[in-house]
């Protein structure tokens, strides 16, 4: 069942994508994993839609330029169902995906918007969603996507929200994010100390990094705790398996196993690593996503099998759930990035960012991890190369992934009030803050999983810890 509901989670996800793209193109295979990746913290639909209101506020295209008098239009989702005279100010920030209204109409940040009488509102990330200032995203419209544009818009929203409302002139505003979001929650305070009292970001990676190997080595991790040895050696001799039959003459029998079509060339090492990137990254969505119960559900599939390469090379094949074969060429990759200069679609802007921000490329570098050795950081270097430009070298990702450290201090943000929550086995927490720091880590937790109203399927560390944020959050409106 559950691994029906995934892939039936995924198809969800990828409907709306599915919808617009339908007969235009496929998504390919690497692409599809890291949308799973990059999807946003999971919010339930709630019935009571009209609760949230979709706004639109004009903002400067170029927040440091001034001679740029371009503008654009981004959107907010409005909540104001229990606003009065003063009421603080919960803002929700969006991430690389689209924003929608159900983070500020239920769940914990909705729970204590109520209890203080705030005003809930969801922004909208720049070139993400609707909020997409150019009219294409060729490489020269991208400058205007950078994390400094994004703060500046919400800075400007906040002042400009309070000056336009009589009642909120004077109010208190606090920030919530997940994932990226959540390292704008922390980096906002860092840049605008002044503008709001208090944050709460979950899973934030604060620290820029081009090799994230970390994370395929978390992303283990879970398998082996959650799911045990004997799950953990099926997925790591399968990989093994698999990678000792394309490099030892066997490629038609693997081929064959992995239903990939015939145009993969297995001798072309960047169609190597689009491959086994992508089979990594299902497991890497598995652990992102897992709630109790999801891993030991995969577990007992893959050890259904009666051999250790047919279980990875069905999962692969469940998880992706293509009619045909299997499209692994490196080079549908690159043509899907670069289809999306003319098509709106979040995967090209974010791997932009990646390029000219962070890297957290998920890498195969560590050998403490069952996932083969075969995606090194390389292959995402290559793929700034080919999608955007020659410039993107390894020298320039480094040098930017510095700046941005540099920016924002890395995993020393230096910041007040800002409630930092990681679960344990979430393969982003290795780029956060740990306890030493002041982080909370919630034990066998996964990616921005503490969104929910408390409940009694709660652990005691995850209650533990939304009170705590509750508590906060009463002090800083005291
Ligand atoms: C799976 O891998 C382990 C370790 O290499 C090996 O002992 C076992 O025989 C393999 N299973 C099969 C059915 O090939």
């Amino acid at each position: 069942m559950l691994l029906l509901q995934l892939v039936s989670l995924a198809l969800v996800a990828l409907a709306s994508q599915a919808n617009s793209l339908k007969l235009k193109k496929d998504v390919p295979v690497f692409v599809k994993t890291l949308k799973e990746l990059y999807r946003g913290p999971p919010q339930r639909t709630v019935a009571r839609a009209d609760t949230a209101e979709e706004k639109w506020i004009t903002q400067p295209l170029d927040h440091f330029d001034e001679s740029n008098t371009k503008t654009y239009e981004m959107r907010y989702f409005l909540n104001d169902e229990f606003q009065t005279d003063g009421s603080p100010i919960f803002i929700f920030l969006g991430g690389e995906w689209e924003a929608s209204p159900g983070m500020i109409q239920q769940g914990h940040w909705y729970d204590m918007a109520k209890e203080h009488n705030g005003v809930l509102i969801y922004t909208e990330h720049r070139y993400y969603g609707e909020s997409v200032p150019t009219e294409t995203m060729s490489l020269e419209n991208l400058q205007y996507l950078h994390v400094k544009q994004a703060l500046a818009d919400v800075a400007r929203f906040i002042e400009t929200f309070k000056s336009e409302n009589a009642q909120l002139t004077n109010s208190k505003v606090l920030l919530a994010g997940g994932s990226y979001s959540a390292t704008m929650v922390v980096w906002f305070k860092r840049l605008y100390p002044d503008l709001v009292v208090g944050g709460w970001a979950s899973s934030a990676p604060l620290l820029a990094k081009v090799d994230f190997y970390e994370y395929k080595e978390v992303t283990g991790r879970a398998f082996l705790e959650l799911g045990g040895q004997k799950c953990y050696d099926r997925i790591q001799n399968g990989i093994a398996e698999l990678e000792y039959m394309f490099d030892n003459k066997r490629a038609a029998e693997a081929r064959a196993m992995l239903r990939i079509c015939s145009s993969f060339d297995h001798e072309n090492d960047l169609d190597m690593w689009n491959l086994f990137g992508s089979i990594s990254n299902i497991f890497a969505s598995v652990a992102q996503t897992q709630s109790p119960g999801d891993i030991e559900y995969y577990c007992d599939f893959l050890l259904s099998f009666d051999d250790n390469a047919t279980a990875i090379a069905n999962f692969a094949y469940w998880a992706w759930n293509y009619p045909s074969c299997i499209d692994a060429r490196y080079q549908e990759t690159v043509e899907y990035y670069l289809w999306g200069i003319d098509n709106f679609d979040s995967s090209r802007p974010w791997f932009y960012q990646t390029c000219n921000e962070y890297g957290w490329y998920q890498s195969s570098r560590s050998n403490n991890q069952p996932f083969g050795n075969k995606f090194p950081a390389t292959f995402n270097i290559e793929l700034c190369k080919d999608v955007f430009s020659s410039k993107f070298g390894n020298e320039q990702i480094e040098s930017n992934i510095a700046q941005t450290n540099e920016d924002f201090g890395g995993l020393e943000p230096n910041v007040e009030n800002v409630y930092m929550t990681h679960g344990e086995l979430d393969p982003w927490s290795a780029m956060g803050q740990g306890v030493a720091e002041g982080a909370t880590v919630i034990t066998k937790a996964s990616h921005c999983t503490d969104f929910g109203s408390i409940s009694s399927s709660d652990s005691s560390e995850m209650r533990a810890s939304k009170e705590r944020i509750a508590e906060l959050v009463r002090e800083w409106l005291a």
